[in-house]
């Protein structure tokens, strides 16, 4: 059975503004407020599991250590069939220039390697998400969420963040950054999980 977090301020364990805001808002009618890992000053630990829930399982273990709190963490990223998965685990490094993070050539990469490969239209896709909920004890537990959608090309959208701005989830003709914001929670990847995880410790 699902270890149930009853408090009413949750410590999430990222460093990213947009997925702290998206969270903050999926919690809120349930009467949970969020504080990042920055706010806490805390250091982002390294990513070097090569699986989503690795990686989330890293970030919430080291921020419910240090801080002796529950911790929620996100590990998320975009899957791309016709790159057999990739980016997958590495969607953020595609954004790494050494000096910050550039999304608009992380985009620019995905398009060009589908183009150089040939893959057959639609270049469906999937944003995922897998939440981990830490204990300091060393407990856990794991909730996952997926979105299916398909790459479309040029960029199109001013909101959101990451490669928002060149998927666009299945049913849909608009991208997640011409949605509003709170739209595309309803639907998300993240929105997904974080229906889950609701469940699980207040259902
Ligand atoms: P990580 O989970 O911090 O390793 O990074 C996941 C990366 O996936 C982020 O840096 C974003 O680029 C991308 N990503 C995750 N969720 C979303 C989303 O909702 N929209 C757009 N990009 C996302």
């Amino acid at each position: 059975m699902t270890r149930k977090f009853d408090g009413n301020r949750l410590l999430v364990a990222t460093h990213n503004k947009g997925k702290l805001e998206e969270v903050a808002h999926l919690l809120k009618p349930f009467g949970v407020s969020v504080v990042g890992a920055g706010e806490m000053n805390l250091p982002e630990p390294a990513e070097t599991e090569d699986t989503f829930v690795g990686n989330a399982r890293i970030k919430a273990h080291a921020a419910a250590k240090a801080t002796g709190l529950p911790a929620l963490s996100d590990d998320s990223g975009l899957t791309i069939d016709g790159l057999d998965g990739a980016p997958g685990v590495y969607t953020a490094d595609w954004a790494e220039t050494g000096n910050g993070r550039d999304f608009a050539m992380a985009m620019t990469r995905a398009h060009d390697e589908l183009v150089a490969c040939g893959a057959a239209k639609p270049w469906t896709a999937q944003f995922r998400c897998t939440l981990v909920l830490a204990w300091p004890d060393g407990h856990d537990e794991v909730f996952e969420g997926v979105v299916p959608g398909a790459i479309t090309w040029p960029m199109r959208g001013k909101d959101g963040f990451g490669y928002d701005p060149i998927f666009v989830p299945e049913g849909h003709d608009v991208t997640f950054a011409e949605m509003d914001r709170w739209e595309k929670n309803k639907m998300s990847h993240r929105g997904d999980a974080v229906a889950k995880f609701v469940a699980g410790c207040f259902g």
